[in-house]
């Protein structure tokens, strides 16, 4: 096990009707609010109303950023941190999902930035200082609800790029499993599958002696496929609802890396491909990760294999270390294909046309993950199999 260090100080306010806290959770922070919100579902489903009431009981002024994109974009962060320095706002409230929630950490930390805050992501500039935010979110999926990073769109460059800072992590997030109630079924599935993907990325590692990490990892994974699978088949399942909820945070609030070394080339490569075609981030995962798995694998077999026995149950018996890995992953495609995700680029309408650019882009700061370095070729090749 390597050396590590633990910081997470999101306040977690978990269960049923606990959007009624959000007026004392704000309260300590101003009475200037910024409410971040996506393309309506908060208002469809009453949660919109309900929170301006909560703020309303505490006196504050409430200002708006809405229509932030799933894949959200830089000229919307842009719009927010107008917002802030015109209106002198002082809290930034995201209600809704991780696109919702990354957009607004890219709000807090660019209001206090003289430069455009896409620096943040190119490592042009370091996040020094931040708005404080808090959220309540209705999508199990990112982590982003506990964790300090956040993932924005170029557009205009067709760059998709990641910030992070302790300065971002929300003050406090409220998850109520019931408001996960409407999300549609082709979200729930992009959802579970991004869960286990933040999952596979610091499982699969060369970092020995690392039994607990592997556990909880494990453990994250058999609750994300025994729960989607229920939550699919009943959405207002609370308890399924719940377990995923919880099985999303926890999936990527620095729990699982302690002490590990961590891989996420399948996710440099995924927001490669969303960077130019605009696709649900868990769809692309959902095809990319299989074939990452098989080309990487041989790396270290047993750890695939022993992937494919406690996590797929399949039994061991007679078969080689390179039999069980390749059980195990086509086990995780049948899964993903079951649940009804994609299992082809083709299937979003995507060819061969631009996987020089993106295999370009995915290693331009050198070779990506660590289970086995991936140079160009190697994107290149996973990117083809995914065709
Ligand atoms: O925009 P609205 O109308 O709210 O609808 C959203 C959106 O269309 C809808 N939705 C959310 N909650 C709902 C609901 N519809 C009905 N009922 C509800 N309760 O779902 C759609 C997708 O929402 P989005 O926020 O885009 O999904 P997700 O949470 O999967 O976030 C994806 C973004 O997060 C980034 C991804 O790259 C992508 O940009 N990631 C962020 C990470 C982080 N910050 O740590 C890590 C991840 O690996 C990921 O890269
Ligand atoms: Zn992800």
């Amino acid at each position: 096990m390597n050396n590590f260090e633990l910081y997470n100080p999101t306040k977690l306010v978990f269960g049923k009707d606990t959007v009624s806290k959000l007026g004392s959770l704000v309260e300590p922070f101003g009475k200037k609010i910024l409410l971040v919100y996506g393309g309506g579902s908060i208002k469809k489903s009453g949660l919109y109303d309900r929170v301006l009431s909560e703020l309303a009981a505490i006196g504050a002024t409430v200002h708006e950023l809405p229509g932030v994109e799933p894949n959200p974009r830089l000229s919307t962060v842009h719009k927010g941190v107008d917002i802030v320095r015109a209106e002198g706002i002082e809290f930034i409230l995201a209600v809704g999902g991780g696109s919702v929630i990354d957009a607004a950490k890219a709000v807090a930390a660019g209001a206090k930035y003289a430069g455009d805050p896409w620096d943040f992501t190119i490592g042009k500039a370091r996040i020094e200082d931040a708005l404080p935010l808090g959220t309540v979110l209705t999508l199990a999926a990112t982590g982003s609800e506990m964790n300090g990073n956040a993932v924005i769109s170029n557009w205009e460059t067709k760059q998709k790029r990641g910030l992070g800072s302790k300065l971002v992590y929300p003050r406090f997030s409220i998850l109520d499993p019931q408001l996960t109630y409407s999300v549609p079924r082709d979200q729930t599935v992009n959802g579970i599958v991004d869960i286990m993907s933040h999952v596979f990325e610091q499982y699969f590692t060369l970092t020995d002696g690392v039994p607990l990490q592997s556990r909880f990892a494990e453990s994250v994974l058999l609750t994300v496929i025994e729960n989607g699978e229920k939550a699919l088949a009943n959405g207002e399942d609370y308890e399924a609802r719940a377990n995923l909820l919880l099985a999303g945070t926890y999936a990527l609030n620095g729990t699982l890396p302690n002490g590990v070394v961590t891989d996420w080339a399948t996710h440099g490569i995924e927001h490669e491909v969303s960077a130019i075609y605009d696709i649900a981030h868990g769809a692309g995962l959902a095809i990319i990760f299989p074939n990452w798995m098989k080309h990487v694998y041989d790396a270290k077999p047993e750890r695939f294999a022993q992937f494919a026995e406690r996590v797929w149950g399949i039994d061991p018996s007679g078969k080689s270390a390179d039999e069980l890995a390749l059980a195990g992953i086509q086990a995780t495609r049948d899964y993903f294909t079951r649940i009804g995700a994609p299992a082809t680029l083709g299937e979003l309408g995507i060819g061969a046309e631009q996987l020089d650019r993106m295999a370009d882009e995915a290693v331009q700061f050198g070779p990506i993950g660590s289970f086995k370095k991936l140079g160009k070729a190697d994107v290149k090749r996973i990117l083809e199999m995914s065709l």
